[in-house]
């Protein structure tokens, strides 16, 4: 019968048969899949998996940090950490179109991607945490047709690597359970579907760090807010969203013109179809008070009540 350890250990044994005393390269987001086949990988071979983590600066608050805690401190690995964050800002200046600006991110993170693998030779293989569910739905995801999906992680078109792709018999719940059985922590085995482009495209148009950072402490408060309440795995995917609108209020006794945030929340089997999260108003109310008395530049928040479709779950 099929159980998690008998799993692992088959696993284990068949990365080291195919592997060698090969190196293998692998492209880590901080997202459950690509955290999980590392961490199964690195059981099976140790310091002959080299990780690349690039890091665009448009991850939420702590994220980046946690992942060279988990993997680097924690798990010990061979870990590369790329802080390309002034790059992809640069390359990003001035840019407003959505699909622009995922593009941008996308090649950015390809090409930094690329460059570390050069720097380390005799690379021959590639994890990738593809899971059953990716090959069984690739080429009918019509979310694809709407937004491209730079998926970070993603492997490079013209490199050629064999691939190891662990994860490809399992569903998400499955992977979860492997990724705790593995030692990984519960914020990164229950972490919520993260787009590969990040922040960028919760900072609607031009993004600046300033307008980064209200998007960034906006979002660690809901965060924080949703799992003091104890929704965090009830909710699919909860963010805040930064319009870059300005309206009227009121301070003490002062005028203030100044940028709204919106909260997003979904639930969903998939993120092709969502409903709003009917989050109850006083946490609505918490999470609202919060923001405005602690991000600055923000003296209102909204709540998109919209389901997916017609709305998409993220803005852009
Ligand atoms: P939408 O906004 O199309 O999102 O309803 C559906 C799901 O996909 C995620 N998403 C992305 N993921 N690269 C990604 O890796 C992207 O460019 C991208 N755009 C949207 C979104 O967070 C949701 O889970």
């Amino acid at each position: 019968t099929w159980t998690m350890e008998h799993f692992i250990d088959e696993k284990v044994e068949e990365i080291r048969k195919g592997v060698g005393d090969k190196k293998v390269l692998c492209a880590l987001s901080g997202g459950v899949d690509s955290s999980v086949a590392a961490a199964l990988v690195h059981k099976a071979i140790g310091d002959q998996l080299y990780c690349v983590f690039v890091d665009h600066g448009l991850l939420r608050k702590g994220e980046s940090d946690q992942v060279v805690d988990v993997f680097q401190n924690q798990f010990n690995m061979n870990f590369i950490r790329v802080d390309a964050k002034d790059r992809f800002l640069d390359k990003l200046a001035g840019v407003s179109d959505p699909e622009k600006k995922r593009k941008i991110i996308g090649n950015e993170f390809i090409y930094l991607f690329e460059e570390e693998a050069k720097k380390l030779d005799d690379i021959s293989f590639l994890v990738q945490g593809t899971l059953y569910t990716d090959i069984v739905e690739s080429g009918t995801d019509t979310a694809q047709t709407i937004k491209s999906h730079h998926n970070v992680g993603g492997l490079p078109e013209d490199m050629s690597f064999d691939l190891i792709e662990p994860l490809n018999t399992l569903f998400k719940d499955e992977v979860r359970r492997l990724g705790s059985e593995l030692g990984l922590s519960d914020d990164i085995v229950w972490r919520q579907p993260f787009p590969g482009p990040g922040l960028g495209i919760r900072v609607l148009g031009e993004i600046t760090e300033d307008k980064l950072e209200i998007v960034r402490e906006s979002d660690a408060i809901l965060r924080e807010e949703i799992k003091n309440a104890g929704l965090d795995r009830d909710i699919w995917q909860y963010f805040t969203v930064l319009p870059g609108i300005r309206s009227v209020g009121v301070m003490g006794d002062g005028r203030t013109y100044d940028h709204c945030i919106a909260i997003r929340a979904v639930t969903s089997i998939d993120g092709m179809t969502s409903d709003w999260a009917r989050i109850p108003w006083e946490v609505l109310e918490k999470v609202s008070v919060r923001i405005v008395n602690e991000v600055d530049h923000v003296n209102r928040v909204v709540y998109d009540i919209t389901s997916k479709p017609p709305a998409t779950i993220e803005w852009e």
